[in-house]
């Protein structure tokens, strides 16, 4: 056998079917907030990153999965999306065919990470994000819009925390009060960190070394360096989560891991997944379209962790198998029960059948494991009467029903059940 890459996961058909609700409740949502699909590659010039995510960044440095093509070009299988979004946005001038450019999209990111529990070297985010809009209730429309995501999925005790990192006005003299309140510390800390230091003093907050943290804890917060533009903006984006009725936390901590923010930064986090515990991340990035050649346009936006999101849903005891198994007793049913199938498929009603000829407890015990949630069983009796017998599988009530009736019934029970399906 040739195993799986470390790191990457199979979907197994026993999951899929989470993956297909909680993408489908993601799509509706980014629906009724006014956002657009887009699917761009997942393989982009290296460069991209470098410039967009940031070269300083842990993803840059230590997790991208870079390499030369056979063209000889630097590429890399995009560690994130909301490079690929910007540049997308500026190479089609989406701005000029969209009145307001809201754009969302689903799939596989990679990153070079130890793999443990809700942390994979290929794993999905949905990645949402709008394009010149710096009025700060649209910061708080997102952060209620990642709220209301984890909400929809059924995810309780998640806690959302926000913070400011400024702008580049202000964001000098905080780099500036970090070294200064660092002074001859600094080679105290662990090596990224001295490096940080060097090159974006900011990025200390991102470390997870245990001895570094009670130094990371004595230094400034970005909150008390904010210049008057992006005080107002952060008060305005908290008072209207107050008027949405949102509990947040402001920890001075949250610089998030990468590069381009300015001002506004956010995280949900779940409290099942231990160190892995975000399930959400984004801010604010106002001068990255530019930088990556665009036009001045802000930008705003944030990633969900599919995994993160899967493994913090409650799980679904409902059955997950097919709707029906047709359960066929003695060789003259063995026909009838497949054309019974049959007709059960092409009415839309999910249907296995049985093929081995097996004894009626065998048939019963295999659509019992198939999570099946009807059983219709058919045999000499019910030939003879023109009927079958149906059973439900969950409260074990039995009935028989006309063989000509029963796929316009069994369509209607499934159409009932999918409607009243929460999930
Ligand atoms: P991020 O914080 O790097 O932000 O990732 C967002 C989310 O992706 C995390 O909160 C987590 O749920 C999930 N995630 C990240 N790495 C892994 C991993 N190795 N395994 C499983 N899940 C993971 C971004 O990617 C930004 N592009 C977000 C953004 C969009 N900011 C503005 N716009």
């Amino acid at each position: 056998m040739i195993p799986s890459i470390r790191g990457t996961r199979d979907i197994l058909p026993d999951e899929i079917d989470r993956w297909r609700y909680a993408e489908r409740i993601i799509v509706d949502i980014c629906g009724h907030y006014g956002f657009r699909e887009i699917r761009t590659p997942v393989i982009e010039r290296e460069e991209l990153f470098a410039k967009g995510t940031g070269e300083e960044t842990d993803i840059v440095q230590k997790e991208m999965y870079a390499f030369e093509d056979k063209g000889g070009e630097r590429v890399t299988l995009r560690p994130e999306a909301t490079p690929s979004m910007v540049r997308a946005y500026v190479e089609h001038a989406l701005e000029q065919h969209l009145p307001t450019v809201k754009l969302f999209s689903l799939g596989p990111m990679f990153r070079y990470e130890r793999p443990q529990k809700g942390r994979y070297r290929q794993f999905h985010q949905l990645d949402v994000e709008i394009f010149g809009i710096v009025d700060p209730l649209l910061d708080a429309e997102l952060i209620e819009m990642a709220t209301r995501l984890v909400s929809a999925l059924g995810i309780e005790s998640t806690e959302l925390v926000v913070n400011s990192v400024g702008c580049p006005t202000c964001r000098p003299n905080f780099s500036r009060a970090l070294l200064s309140s660092l002074g001859d510390r600094t080679h105290e800390l662990c090596t990224d960190c001295q490096r940080r230091a060097l090159k974006n003093p900011l990025r200390i907050f991102d470390c997870k070394v245990p001895s570094d943290q009670s130094i990371i804890d004595s230094l400034p917060h970005s909150s008390d360096y904010l210049c008057a533009d992006c005080r107002t903006h952060f008060e305005a984006t908290t008072s209207q989560l107050t008027a949405f009725g949102i509990d947040y936390r402001v920890s001075h901590r949250l610089v998030r891991g990468l590069d381009y923010y300015n001002r506004t930064t956010f995280e949900v986090l779940g409290d099942e997944l231990g160190a892995q515990n975000a399930l959400i991340g984004g801010g604010r990035y106002d001068g990255l379209v530019r930088r990556l050649g665009g036009p001045d346009r802000a930008g705003i936006g944030f990633a969900a962790g599919i995994e993160r999101l899967i493994l913090a849903m409650p799980s679904n005891s409902k059955r997950a198998g097919p709707d029906v198994f047709v359960v066929a007793i003695g060789t003259d049913a063995f026909e009838p029960a497949h054309l019974l199938a049959r007709d059960l498929r092409h009415g839309g009603v999910t249907s296995c059948v049985d093929y081995d000829g097996r004894s009626l407890r065998a048939q019963m015990k295999r659509a019992d494991r198939a999570g099946a949630r009807y059983v219709l069983i058919v045999g000499g009796d019910e030939l003879a009467r023109g009927e079958v017998t149906v059973k439900n599988m969950e409260s074990g009530d039995q009935s028989t029903v006309l063989r000509s009736d029963v796929v316009n019934r069994l369509r209607e029970v499934m159409l009932k059940a999918s409607l009243s399906d929460t999930r």
